[in-house]
């Protein structure tokens, strides 16, 4: 295809919906509260809120000036800038990564199905808290159900990718986007106006330090580049699709600030509810799709909270797994030069696959470890906890050491048009080229041992 009739975002409001719909996903609505709850509440956020501002505003915004500059696909953006360096590794990282996460992600979307559906029946929440706790446990580790889902929720997404950008992801996201802001809200008003609600506020916003340690400062940084979908060329390939007028220094900080406020809202909607209940904040994974349940059995229009709730996880996921397929098929058709068809039905068929065994790993494969993990954790960890922040670091080395300073001036300021104040450019180029590299490089080390800060 060529640059010319290349596809893309056809407004500024379908970019941003479009963008932020990638970045606010499970990540923010399933992972984020459970991460919380796990290390310590509010001095997790503070952390988090930390790398987002200090690390991971430079690498979206970093990510953006690649796709933008070249339009075209993680992979072949970094040929087009440095052919043949071995920054080429931020494309391979794209694809693999991709595959990784969308190998659990359509798996937990196919719960989000699952769970929609069993809202609809009043057996399921007059069921008792242990219930639940075995209804979770059947859900996720029987064979035919959750396959089916995870298949129903990949071919969901590939439909949508299949229409293409203007078509497709940016046509559901302007209405998928804003629904899923308004129920967010609704229920994170219900769960604070919850009597007891105070103690889960207040486990939110006063930090206690003395819980940070090095595996918090870990935790964090995955998660923030999961939630924010950085590290691994998604925003590459949405940056190509942005036409040449938008500010994308704009762009960055609105779509940091949706996700950040969506991550902020979802605690408010799950924490208040967990201490008002006196339910364990730490209860890992399973605290959306337990506990929850055991807290809208106890409300009134318990059944429609319920559905709400689980069609909101299933909104935020989908308008993120589009993202992810698109890294692959932008590779697929601008590399290969395979038809949008043909490329969305081999990620299909690839995803299918490895999410096949990623939900038996739940199941009968429960036993099956490759390097000590289930293959659903496997995916897991490698993403979020190695492709992720080594992509990031590439990113951030390439744009502050390997591209063209005038190049990235030029994306920066659109060719001059518009003018961003020295300081301001000043500080974007400083943490691009030293703060943002030493502080993940840092917190990889420490991550395997090599570092210990605490
Ligand atoms: N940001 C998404 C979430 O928070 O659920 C997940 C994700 C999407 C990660 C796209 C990476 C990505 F490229």
């Amino acid at each position: 295809m060529s640059e010319l009739n290349r596809d893309g975002f056809g407004s500024r409001f379908g970019v941003l919906v479009a963008v932020a719909g990638s970045a606010v996903g499970l990540g923010n609505l399933w992972r984020f509260p459970y991460m919380v709850g796990n290390n310590g509440g509010a001095a997790f956020i503070i952390i988090y809120l930390l790398f987002v501002i200090l690390l991971c505003l430079p690498i979206m915004f970093s990510e953006f000036i690649i796709g933008r500059r070249t339009q075209a696909n993680a992979f072949g953006a970094i040929k087009k800038l440095a052919p043949k360096s071995p920054f080429l590794t931020i494309g391979v990282i794209s694809v693999v990564a991709s595959i990784c996460i969308m190998s659990f992600y359509s798996v937990v979307g196919g719960w989000t199905l699952e769970y929609i559906f069993k809202s609809f029946s009043s057996d399921f929440l007059s069921a008792s808290g242990s219930n639940l706790e075995s209804q979770f446990k059947e859900a996720s580790s029987s064979t035919i159900v959750p396959i089916a889902s995870h298949l129903a929720f990949l071919g969901l997404s590939a439909l949508i990718v299949v229409a293409g950008i203007k078509n497709g992801i940016e046509k559901y996201s302007k209405i998928l986007m804003p629904a899923l802001f308004f129920l967010v809200m609704l229920l994170a008003v219900r769960s604070i106006t919850l009597d007891g609600s105070a103690a889960g506020v207040k486990f939110l916003f006063y930090p206690d330090f003395s819980k940070i340690t090095g595996a918090t400062l870990i935790a964090a940084l995955g998660q923030a580049f999961f939630s924010l979908s950085l590290g691994m060329g998604c925003i590459i390939t949405y940056g190509s699709y942005v036409k040449k007028s938008e500010n994308l220094f704009k762009i960055s900080l609105m779509t940091v600030a949706a996700d950040t406020g969506f991550a902020i809202l979802a605690g408010l909607a799950v924490m208040p509810a967990v201490f008002a209940f006196g339910i364990s904040p730490g209860q890992g994974p399973s605290l959306v799709f337990i506990t929850l349940p055991q807290i809208f059995a106890q409300l009134p229009l318990g059944n429609v909270i319920s559905i709400a709730f689980f069609f909101i996880l299933f909104i935020a996921a989908i308008t993120s797994s589009i993202s992810l397929l698109e890294v692959i098929v932008a590779y697929f058709t601008e590399e290969l030069k395979l038809t949008r068809k043909t490329s969305v039905l081999i990620a299909f068929a690839i995803i299918g696959v490895f999410g096949t065994l990623s939900s038996l790993s739940n199941g009968v494969l429960a036993d099956v470890k490759v390097f000590g993990k289930t293959f659903f954790d496997l995916f897991d960890y490698t993403s979020s906890n190695v492709l992720l922040p080594v992509g990031g670091l590439l990113v951030v080395l390439f744009v502050g050491w390997r591209m063209k300073k005038a190049d990235v001036l030029d994306e920066l300021t659109n060719g001059g048009t518009i003018s961003v104040r020295g300081v301001i450019l000043k500080w974007i180029l400083f943490t691009i080229r030293f703060l943002s590299p030493v502080a993940i490089a840092f917190v990889l080390l420490s991550s395997i041992g090599l570092i210990k800060m605490f």
